[in-house]
């Protein structure tokens, strides 16, 4: 098992280089991936920082690589990033794509994330390795290696949601960042920025999906008993958009400006949807209650009961009766 672990990583790192390769010594990875990298702006730097590389059009052309280096069928079944059928012929998972290694906390390459050249085809946008014994999408978060310095220094993390979010804001000096790469964010993802920061700001997408997994991820990280802000961006807007029409001071500025506490967030966002429905307003205020309930420690709970009173001009008694009863339901 332990022999196969290494066999994989081995494997894993040897089609990172590969990758590597392709994007800046092939003609056509530098036709079609370099091209792609530099028209969304990215510089050399941040290329060779995240080791950004190109899979080929060819069906096969990493398959036959890795076999004529000795690497076996079923390890390269195993990995995921070949398919074999019936009938022996194989699949390369990753064709024609830009590709982002994914790494784990010891900067290990456990797999990857390969993006589409073009949008609006019927091809999902991003493929992400499958699962297998050393790669488990739930337990990594994307650009941790690059950013855990960072996060330490500045004892803060933002969490954003894309591969291209995090090359972004790192490459506009915003380098406390990783991403929770689309799926919802995980306790095992909290964990691992909890071991080197408790202050989370999170930094989704300016559209109603990344508002929603906002609110799901707040209440996470609030189990985890981390600090949590939220940032929201101009609507339509996602960090690497954001980032790419704003120099370096304008994005601190933004974020200085516009980070909310996790309260002032829900209650603003909630309130514009209820307007003046008073049966709206009500299920408001269970909600923010409910994120209240999940704060582990007690005189915090207390500051936010203080702070949500006052937000929404309700009572404290009633908040703290609200409170008791979702904690006596155990919810
Ligand atoms: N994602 C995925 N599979 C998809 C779409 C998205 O795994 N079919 C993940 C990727 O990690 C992606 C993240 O969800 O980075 C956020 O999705 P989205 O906002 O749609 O993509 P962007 O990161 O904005 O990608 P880009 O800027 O390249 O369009
Ligand atoms: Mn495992
Ligand atoms: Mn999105
Ligand atoms: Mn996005
Ligand atoms: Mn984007």
């Amino acid at each position: 098992e332990e022999k196969e672990r290494e066999s994989l990583f081995t494997l894993t790192e040897f089609a990172k280089k590969f990758f590597i390769n392709q994007l800046h010594n092939s003609e056509e990875g530098n036709l079609i991936g370099l091209s792609y990298f530099r028209e969304r702006g990215y510089t050399k730097e941040i290329i060779e920082k995240f080791e950004l590389g190109y899979s080929p059009k060819q069906w096969d052309v990493f398959a036959e690589y890795a076999l004529k280096n000795g690497y076996t069928k079923e390890l390269l079944e195993e990995s995921g990033l070949v398919n074999f059928k019936e009938d022996n012929k194989k699949y390369d998972k990753f064709r024609e794509r830009v590709m982002f290694p994914i790494y784990s906390f010891s900067g290990r390459a456990l797999g990857f994330g390969g993006r589409i050249l073009q949008n609006n085809v019927k091809a999902p946008k991003y493929l992400n390795s499958p699962e297998n014994m050393i790669y488990h999408k739930s337990k990594t978060l994307y650009g941790l290696f690059q950013a855990k310095q960072h996060i330490t220094k500045k004892d803060h993390c933002f969490l954003v949601e894309g591969y291209t979010d995090v090359l972004s804001l790192y490459q506009a000096g915003v380098q406390n960042v990783v991403a929770s790469s689309g799926t919802a964010l995980t306790v095992e993802q909290i964990r691992l920025i909890k071991r080197l920061t408790e202050n989370i700001t999170v930094m989704y997408d300016g559209d109603s999906a990344g508002i929603k997994a906002s609110f799901r991820g707040i209440d996470m990280i609030l189990e985890q008993e981390l600090n949590v802000k939220v940032l929201l961006l101009p609507e339509g807007e996602d960090p690497d958009s954001f980032a790419k029409k704003h120099s370096a001071t304008e994005i601190e500025e933004y974020i200085k400006d516009n980070a909310t506490d996790f309260i002032r967030f829900k209650v603003n966002v909630l309130l514009d949807e209820a307007k003046d429905d008073p049966i709206k307003k009500a299920a408001l205020i269970r909600e923010i209650v409910k994120s209240i309930s999940l704060i582990p420690n007690i005189i915090k709970r207390e500051v936010y009961v203080t702070e949500t009173s006052k937000l929404l001009q309700i009572r404290e008694e009633v908040l703290f009766k609200e409170l008791a009863q979702l904690q006596k339901s155990g919810d």
